[in-house]
């Protein structure tokens, strides 16, 4: 199979062109100022599902807190989950904090340089683990994401639908082949910058593209066409009823959710199912719940915010209490000003907006 798909592609060359090309033109980015994999793993974990313009500062004000893996391994989780607000997808940070542990504690704090000792650790799948030993220590392996597959589904007009694993595989397999063995790091960042830069998913710049003698899709004007990307399921929407309790002394009732599962261990105003308990239902829910007595008032307004596979719709209700001490774990009384310091997922921190 990779023989057939092989035949007449000149590996060699298709090196060279786009090597020259990246030594040109390679991005500046922050982690690309030296080679250290704490750092290109951080970069790495960041930019999974994240445009490179919004992990830029994220990925500053990380290392000015965590400098190093020991730094990084000894702070509070709430901290990491701090700076990683706004980012999304929270579980990275969670499980790239457990990872680091692991490689202070048994790999006296030095990132793992093999493919096996990478692999076992938390939330280092075959990309992030291929991109470490490729960028930091310069080994020969692939680390395929959507870009770099539909860079790939391009150049060789591949037409396996690219939401199967089985494509990602043949994929890695056909990189091996492929990839530069005397710098692998710039080659796979090379094209990474080709997927972002030239070879994007609408309207590619195929006429400056540096290999553009190689794409089979551009000789055939199929390259709008391609990657093929079968339709993933509908986003299950969910809404909920949001209360912003506030007591006599002005405090906000906050919540911390589960630790496990969506936007775990991160601070929300409480939630509840609206098809679940309905409005006429909340009050009398948060007497079982959490054994507090609220009163409802008026709507503040409405939000959504879509994760990768579910939407949240969100009706934001003020409410009065006068508890003025909590006796369940998950709650906690906190001023306006006190709000600012726990984790919060975007779409309650843009409710923190709505508060007097
Ligand atoms: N996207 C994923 N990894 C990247 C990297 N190292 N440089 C630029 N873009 C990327």
């Amino acid at each position: 199979m990779l023989t057939q798909i092989l035949k007449n592609f000149n590996s060699f060359d298709f090196q060279h062109d786009l090597l020259d090309w990246y030594y040109e033109n390679k991005r500046d980015l922050p982690w690309r100022q030296s080679q250290d994999p704490y750092k290109v793993w951080v970069s790495e974990i960041m930019l999974q599902q994240t445009k490179v313009d919004t992990v830029i500062p994220y990925f500053y004000r990380f290392l000015e807190k965590f400098p190093t893996l020991y730094d990084l391994a000894e702070a509070e989780e709430q901290e990491v989950l701090k700076v990683w607000e706004g980012l999304g997808y929270y579980s990275r940070a969670r499980n790239l904090q457990a990872a680091v542990k692991e490689v202070v504690e048994s790999y006296d704090a030095k990132v793992p340089d093999t493919k096996e000792e990478l692999g076992k650790l938390k939330g280092v799948g075959p990309y992030t683990r291929g991109a470490i030993l490729s960028i930091a220590y310069n080994q020969p392996e692939p680390a395929v994401d959507g870009n770099v597959m539909r860079v790939f589904s391009r150049v060789l007009k591949l037409e396996d639908d690219i939401s199967q694993a089985k494509t990602k595989k043949k994929m890695e397999s056909i990189i091996r082949e492929i990839i530069s063995e005397k710098d692998p790091s710039s080659f796979n960042q090379a094209i990474m910058d080709l997927g972002a830069t030239i070879c994007t998913p609408k309207s590619p710049a195929c006429l400056l593209c540096p290999v553009q003698e190689y794409c089979r899709a551009f000789a055939d004007g199929v390259e709008e066409k391609l990657p093929i990307k079968k339709k993933t399921k509908k986003q299950k929407v969910i809404p909920y009823i949001v209360l912003q309790i506030k007591n006599k002394a002005g405090s906000y009732i906050i919540e911390k959710r589960p630790d496990s599962g969506l936007l775990a261990n991160l601070w929300q105003f409480p939630m509840i199912h609206m098809k679940e308990v309905g409005l006429d239902g909340v009050v009398d829910y948060m007497r079982k719940e959490y054994g507090i007595s609220i009163r409802v008032k008026d709507k503040q307004g409405s939000l959504n915010h879509v994760f990768s596979h579910l939407k949240w719709d969100l009706d934001i209700f003020e409410a009065e209490t006068d508890v003025t001490e909590l006796k369940d774990e998950r709650l906690k009384l906190v001023s306006k000003e006190e709000i600012e310091e726990f984790p919060f997922p975007v779409s309650h921190q843009k409710m923190i907006n709505f508060l007097e």
